[in-house]
């Protein structure tokens, strides 16, 4: 029999293997179903998520193990789809909202911060235990990491975090074990000086000009240190929503309420939606936090008797008081 060591140049054969373009770390992204995800769960932000749906699909599929998949900054008011758009890119690339990991830097600006965040370093009681940041992504890599309001984390947490978004690597002190970051998604969030912001907002028109006039800005008023700012893949401006906006995020609410009911709806009367969002008016001058609630404390209780009145399908009308009507409808 031959020698099959002498049928092939195993040294080409090896490289080549090595250089295969799936080394399980890279993920290749379907742009459009992304998409069309993120439209599903976020209104009114269009641009950011088309770029950012096109961003991704380029930089999972690259081989780079020393650096996050992307690091992205996120601004704009409260109650805008900033935390929204961040599970939603979680749940469609990580398969499941639990993937995404988040962290309040308000209560991250104590001396024992980056204990939390990376463990505790050997010799003390729980050394053993590892970081919140570092173990989950561990046991598993493939993660969104989320940090709310950067701007209020203590300067030793700024020094991990360019290393995070720098090098993809954290040492975990205590166990010594370095933690891979390179198939992570980091997304900062910051409301340092949003009044500034806000103002540049409302003056540049084009979407480009004023994403650019902001990150002058941000450099310039040192907001963040240069560092940060250049290991930052993309800025993102959150809009105010508008009316029009806030009524389709109405409706995707009042479905999302219905169906733990396990109903569907098929329709919503105007004059509920006008209501339901006076009333957001008048209790959350920002953003939308409460018309959750609202739409608890107009429907929830019909909704129910709907359902044990044997409903599968229902369509919401107003009466001429305004009141809601749930008629059944299957
Ligand atoms: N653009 C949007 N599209 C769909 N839902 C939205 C949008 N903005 C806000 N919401 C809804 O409002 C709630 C709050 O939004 P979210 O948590 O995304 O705000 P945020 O921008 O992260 O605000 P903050 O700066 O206070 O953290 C969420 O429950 C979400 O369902
Ligand atoms: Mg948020």
């Amino acid at each position: 029999m031959a020698d099959i060591r002498g049928m092939t140049d195993w040294e080409q054969l090896k490289r080549l293997l090595e250089n295969q373009d799936d080394d399980g770390k890279t993920m290749r992204i379907d742009e459009p179903a992304l998409l069309e995800h993120l439209q599903a769960r976020v209104k009114g932000q269009d641009t950011i998520l088309k770029d950012v749906a096109r961003l991704l699909r380029l930089q999972a599929a690259k081989q780079q193990k020393t650096r996050p998949i992307a690091n992205l900054l996120f601004l704009g008011p409260t109650g805008t789809g900033k935390t929204e758009l961040a599970k939603a890119i979680a749940t469609f690339l990580f398969k499941e909202e639990k993937s995404m990991l988040r962290f309040d830097c308000s209560e991250l600006n104590g001396a024992h911060s980056k204990d939390r965040l990376i463990g505790v370093p050997a010799g003390y009681v729980s050394s053993e235990q590892g970081g919140q940041l570092t173990r989950p992504v561990m046991a598993s890599p493939r993660r969104l990491i989320l940090f709310d309001e950067i701007e209020k984390a203590y300067p030793p947490v700024f020094d991990l975090f360019l290393q995070l978004m720098g090098e993809a690597r954290l040492t975990e002190q205590g166990s010594g074990k370095a933690v891979d970051f390179s198939q992570t998604i980091i997304v900062l969030t910051s409301n340092a000086h949003a009044e500034q912001i806000g103002q540049i907002q409302r003056e540049v028109t084009d979407y480009h000009d004023m994403v650019n006039s902001i990150k002058t800005y941000l450099a310039e008023s040192k907001v963040f240190r240069p560092e940060i700012v250049g290991r930052i893949d993309r800025v993102y401006v959150f809009q105010p929503l508008s009316g029009m906006i806030i009524a389709e995020i109405a409706l995707l609410k009042i479905a999302k309420l219905a169906e733990q009911y396990r109903l569907k709806v098929h329709f919503v009367a105007p004059e509920l939606l006008l209501q339901a969002l006076a009333a957001n008016e008048k209790v959350s001058r920002f953003g939308i936090r409460e018309l959750e609630r609202i739409l608890d404390e107009m429907l929830a209780n019909q909704l129910l008797q709907a359902k044990d009145q044997g409903a599968r399908e229902v369509a919401l009308e107003a009466n001429e008081a305004g009141e809601v009507i749930v008629v059944p409808s299957g």
